[in-house]
């Protein structure tokens, strides 16, 4: 990952990357009145063309973001789409990027206060998890998964990433590379920032939509791609339990991709090696977002 971010998208203009702005009162901060996607382009190693991995579905799940927090006058789905594509282009990557497309209220005011709505969008290089081929340590954390009724799960909003930051940082201090988070009834939901999948006797399990997850594009992905794998597969309520026999655990998500599990708790998962099944899904999942297969080119948009 040798480029850097020069240009970022402010409003729909190109601007130099450190001339970004956002009062510190504005209610985007100030109340945590923002809404944002997290979407990677990939590098198809023959053609040295990027494209973005199912832009469309992210753009979907933003507009659900945005209704809900009832933003006066948002950006349209177009505009956003132009404005993911020209974060890219502007900066010219030769290699991967990890695209942040934020919506927010650039007012001051309070909590009721919907607009004046603003955005950015910015393409900035990430690395990719170090556990991809050896596993994650991963404990159950005693802080629980935000509740739907409380500040819905299914919103890429970013105030509810305050759970996810203080339960990793338990996880962390305590030793742990991520924390899983259950329900308030004591159900698996998912790490935070990632969802979880579980491989038991040969099928593969994910918590369902009503297990407070995020209504994650990968988890989407994956599920496809086992079915196409003619892997059975769940989504339905997972217990605790389940997570210290299962056979395999991975998580995925836009940032994390796929990526094993090896312990939880500190007992391993199988015999603390990535699973064979999450390896193939893990390969599968590389070769689709990288257009390095012709199968769901419909996911792909190029730059
Ligand atoms: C809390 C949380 N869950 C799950 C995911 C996975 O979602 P997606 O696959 O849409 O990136 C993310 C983001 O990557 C997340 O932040």
């Amino acid at each position: 990952m040798a480029w850097t971010a020069h240009t970022i998208i402010q409003n729909g203009k190109a601007i130099p990357f450190d001339d970004a702005r956002l009062h510190p009162l504005a209610v985007g901060l100030a109340y945590g009145a923002s809404v944002f996607e997290g979407i990677r382009a990939y590098m198809n190693p023959a053609t040295g063309r990027l494209s973005v991995f199912r832009l469309e579905e992210h753009l979907v799940r933003l507009d659900q973001g945005m209704k809900f927090m009832r933003f006066d006058d948002p950006p349209s789905r177009e505009q956003l789409r132009q404005g993911v594509l020209d974060s890219v282009r502007a900066n010219a990557p030769d290699d991967d990027c990890y695209i942040r497309l934020q919506v927010h209220i650039e007012s001051l005011g309070n909590q009721s206060t919907t607009g004046k709505v603003g955005w950015v969008c910015a393409a900035i290089p990430r690395e990719r998890s170090t556990k991809r081929s050896t596993g994650l340590s991963l404990n159950v954390s005693s802080w629980t998964r935000i509740a739907d009724n409380t500040t819905p799960a299914r919103i890429k909003a970013t105030a509810n990433y305050h759970a996810g930051r203080i339960s990793t940082l338990q996880s962390k201090a305590d030793g742990y590379d991520a924390p899983i988070l259950l329900t308030r009834d004591g159900k698996v939901s998912e790490s935070a920032g990632a969802c979880l999948f579980m491989v038991r006797d040969g099928a593969v399990i994910t918590p369902a939509r009503d297990s407070d997850i995020l209504e994650s594009v990968t988890r989407d992905t994956v599920l496809k791609l086992a079915a196409e794998l003619d892997l059975p597969t769940q989504e339905r309520r997972a217990d605790r339990s389940e997570l210290y026999v299962a056979d395999e655990v991975f998580l995925c998500g836009t940032g994390q991709e796929l990526v094993p599990v090896a312990s939880i708790d500190r007992l391993p998962v199988g015999d603390g090696k990535p699973g064979p099944i999450t390896m193939r899904l893990q390969e599968a999942y590389e070769s689709v977002v990288r257009g390095t297969t012709d199968a769901h080119a419909e996911w792909r948009t190029a730059v």
